[in-house]
């Protein structure tokens, strides 16, 4: 697994709390590579949204199952209830980066990828 910046290598800036940001950034970027298949690339991606910034984690993984979707950022779900023992975690990753964005009042959410896998996002408004 390899992360690489998608796009031009821009400096973007938001004021925030450097903590909270770091938690969110390592929650993602964990499960993108938890999720990973072995040998595969995660993108991260920033780019100015209408209200501040925002930053993108981009996997190959298996995708979201519909089924799972609504429950996704609930503390201590996970997909496959045999994750936990396979993959590690606790199922609350998630639910922390949910609770740590909006508290910077951002927004967080996922979606499917072109070509498989998930993007999740966040925005922060510039002064988080
Ligand atoms: N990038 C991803 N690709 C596929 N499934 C994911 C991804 N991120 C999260 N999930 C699913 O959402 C569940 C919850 O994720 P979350 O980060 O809250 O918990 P966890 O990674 O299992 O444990 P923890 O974060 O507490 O170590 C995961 O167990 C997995 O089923
Ligand atoms: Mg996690």
């Amino acid at each position: 697994m390899r992360y690489q910046p998608r796009g031009e290598l821009l400096t973007r800036e938001v004021t925030a709390d450097r903590k909270r940001l770091l938690q969110v950034m390592t929650n993602l970027l964990s499960n993108a590579a938890k999720f990973s298949p072995e040998g595969e690339v995660v993108e991260i991606s920033t780019e100015e949204a209408p209200a501040g910034l925002r930053v993108g984690v981009h996997d190959r993984g298996p995708g979201i199952p519909e089924a799972f979707r609504a429950r996704i950022f609930g503390r201590f779900n996970q997909a496959d209830s045999t994750t936990s023992r396979q993959k590690g975690g606790t199922g609350l990753g998630l639910a922390i980066c949910k609770r740590l964005v909006e508290m910077m009042e951002g927004h967080i959410g996922f979606q499917d990828r072109e070509g498989g896998g998930t993007t999740f996002w966040f925005e922060l408004p510039r002064h988080a």
